[in-house]
């Protein structure tokens, strides 16, 4: 940003800050009225539609036609506190933040790593989990840690922080775009996995667990790749539900609720 636009827009920001003050005063007066169900901070009244992608266990899953897992309960606490409907919507990955950014969806919520090039686009809440990026391998592969993995065929999840750090150049410490394959979710993957597509899944730790869990003759390859802190997005305009929702969130980490139901889903090892 130029540094006259820049002066201009913290002016505007100053100036909104100060009116809105000025003819907010009179109804926040009453502080019954703080409750989120009154304002229009989410796209429908009443509602906050919470965009994810369930193919990720245990984050989010399906069980029948319901949206299970850490994300789906943490949100339905959040939602009740703010004394609003929960609506989980399940799309692809690589179209929560677009259809967050454009107000389609209020909030984004999918076992989402905060990455500063996500950050230029939305705003993250407090993170509420951790994961880290593996590798998984067949039982009998040649691959025996991720310094084999040079040449190989590279499955991930289209968009996520496995494919992006798998598809970089060798330079930045990835294999290349032309090794890397996309699949619009971890399941397709770990299928292409199964069947020879690929010689390898990069996905997050505890999905890859459950993957592995729920398939024969695979296995994980310890990595070190940096912990990733998970969190939910919003719309960068949308300040009143970051706010609120963050709030909640943080009320539920510190009242040990989040641990609670993440330790339902994740048994420790
Ligand atoms: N943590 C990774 C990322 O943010 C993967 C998240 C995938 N989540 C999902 N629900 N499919 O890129």
């Amino acid at each position: 940003m130029k540094k006259t636009t820049k002066i201009i827009s913290i002016i505007a920001a100053a100036l909104i800050a100060v009116l809105c003050c000025g003819c907010g005063g009179t109804n926040n007066t009453d502080s019954t009225a703080d409750n989120a169900s009154k304002g229009s901070m989410t796209a429908e009244e009443g509602k906050l539609v919470m965009a994810t992608n369930a193919e990720f266990p245990p984050y989010e899953y399906l069980e029948g036609d319901e949206i299970v897992g850490i994300d789906a309960e943490v949100a339905a606490l959040i939602a009740d506190k703010l004394g609003l409907t929960l609506e989980i919507k399940d799309v692809d990955f690589d179209s929560i933040i677009p259809g967050v950014q454009s107000g389609k969806y209020d909030m984004g919520m999918a076992g989402m790593t905060v990455t500063e090039e996500r950050e230029k686009k939305v705003k993250f809440s407090t993170s509420y989990a951790t994961g880290v990026q593996v590798v998984i391998v067949k039982e009998d592969s040649d691959i025996k840690s991720i310094d084999d993995l040079e040449g190989k065929k590279i499955g991930a999840q289209q968009g996520t922080t496995g494919y992006i750090y798998a598809s970089d150049t060798p330079e930045n410490g990835g294999y290349g775009e032309e090794n890397v394959t996309g699949y619009q979710n971890g399941a397709l993957a770990v299928e292409a996995l199964k069947n020879g597509k690929v010689d390898c899944v990069i996905i997050d730790n505890e999905p890859a667990k459950a993957y592995v869990a729920a398939n024969t003759g695979l296995k994980i390859l310890d990595t070190e790749y940096v912990t990733e802190d998970y969190a939910i997005c919003f719309a960068k305009e949308n300040t009143e539900l970051q706010k609120k929702v963050n709030d909640a969130l943080e009320a539920l980490i510190a009242d040990g609720s989040v641990k609670q139901v993440v330790d339902k889903y994740i048994k420790a090892d």
